[in-house]
């Protein structure tokens, strides 16, 4: 007889949006633009900030306060915390290590994982292996995000769509089948100014003349983005599902990244997955980068959405180009 095969399974979930919002209307103030124009090519209504004076780990800490409730896990249990994120309290060290702190998860190594809007599946990816590996029993995964500190509000094509947010999962070991069934990742460096933020790395440290050129603001274009988000993501959503040896007909819910609803349909089309079973709230948060998978992975477990036994595909594309996949059974 073959031993079980050992997986990570997720124990819990959480989320967090900050409190202050900014809706499509206040965005009308700022810039040339109208809530009609957001709403129809984007599907983003409004979108929460951090407020002045918090970081990006204190939105974090409430996510996984609430994850780890939810999973019954203690902290000081925790064997590891990979968090995916590119916009850190600080430059260095990493967020996980403010976390940690916060945490008090005394036991636990922790490392932040840099791959924008997949951050999420990546640090997943990563928990994964740890866990089925036997290296950790208990990882915190998180995916946190606060891109509104990095906006050019000068610039319609970038400044409405993002949003701050935070969203966690708890991740044990299980032999019964259920977990992590498959998580793919792929990356195309050619398209690094694609979708990036000029300045204050090394290359182009920050200075007064960065400053004065918005230099450490995102620049994307949107149209290219748009283009290879859907193919890449149909591609890799199928490479994961036979890599897990799952059907799209068996797949109960999608959570894809929320960037845009016109993506996300393109997506559910090609797919040939119903919008019924696929999760959309960007209305309310616009792209949260690398927690909008997570959050919607809470609040659609919160809301009955998500069964024993049920296999959710998540899948999710952004700046690298870096993209992934996961297909999790629940
Ligand atoms: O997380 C992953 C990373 N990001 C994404 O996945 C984003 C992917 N891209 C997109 O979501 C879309 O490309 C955008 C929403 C950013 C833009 O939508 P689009 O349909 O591709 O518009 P466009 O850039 O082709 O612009 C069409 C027109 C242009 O005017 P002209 O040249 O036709 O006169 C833009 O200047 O719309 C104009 N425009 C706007 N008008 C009003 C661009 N932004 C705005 C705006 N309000 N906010």
């Amino acid at each position: 007889m073959s031993r079980p095969q050992r997986r990570s399974v997720i124990l819990g979930t959480g989320s967090e949006v900050p409190a202050k919002v900014i809706t499509n209307h206040d965005i009308e103030k700022i810039v040339d633009t109208s809530d009609e124009w957001i709403t129809v090519r984007t599907g983003i209504k409004e979108r929460h900030v951090l407020e002045a004076g918090k970081g990006n780990a204190d939105m974090a800490y409430e996510a996984c306060k609430r994850a780890l409730d939810d999973a019954k896990v203690d902290p000081k249990d925790l064997d590891a915390i990979i968090m995916g994120t590119v916009s850190g309290d600080y430059t260095f060290p990493s967020s996980a290590c403010v976390l940690e702190d916060k945490l008090g998860a005394r036991k636990a190594f922790s490392f932040d994982v840099g791959a924008a809007c997949s951050g999420f599946i990546n640090a997943l990816a990563v928990g994964d292996l740890f866990v089925r590996s036997g290296k950790a029993n208990k990882a915190l995964v998180v995916g946190s995000d606060a891109l509104s500190r990095m906006l050019n509000w000068k610039d319609r094509g970038t400044c409405i769509l993002f949003g701050d947010a935070a969203g966690a999962v708890v991740l044990g070991a299980s032999e019964d089948g259920s977990g992590v069934l498959s998580t793919k990742l792929r990356t195309d460096g050619s398209y690094v100014k694609m979708l990036y933020v000029p300045a204050g790395g090394s290359l182009k440290p920050p200075c007064p003349e960065t400053v004065r050129n918005d230099e450490h603001t995102i620049v994307m274009n949107g149209k290219e983005v748009f283009k290879i988000a859907v193919r890449s993501m149909e591609e890799i959503s199928r490479q994961a599902l036979d890599e897990a040896g799952v059907s799209i007909d068996q797949v109960s819910l999608v959570i894809p990244h929320q960037a845009n609803k016109r993506i996300i349909d393109a997506l559910a089309s090609r797919l040939g997955v119903p919008m019924e079973k696929v999760i959309v709230n960007l209305d309310k948060y616009g792209n949260t980068s690398a927690a909008s998978i997570p959050v919607a992975l809470d609040e659609a477990r919160r809301a009955g959405r998500i069964q024993p036994g049920d296999i959710v595909l998540l899948n999710a594309f952004g700046a690298g180009f870096a993209w992934g996949a996961a297909v999790v059974k629940f």
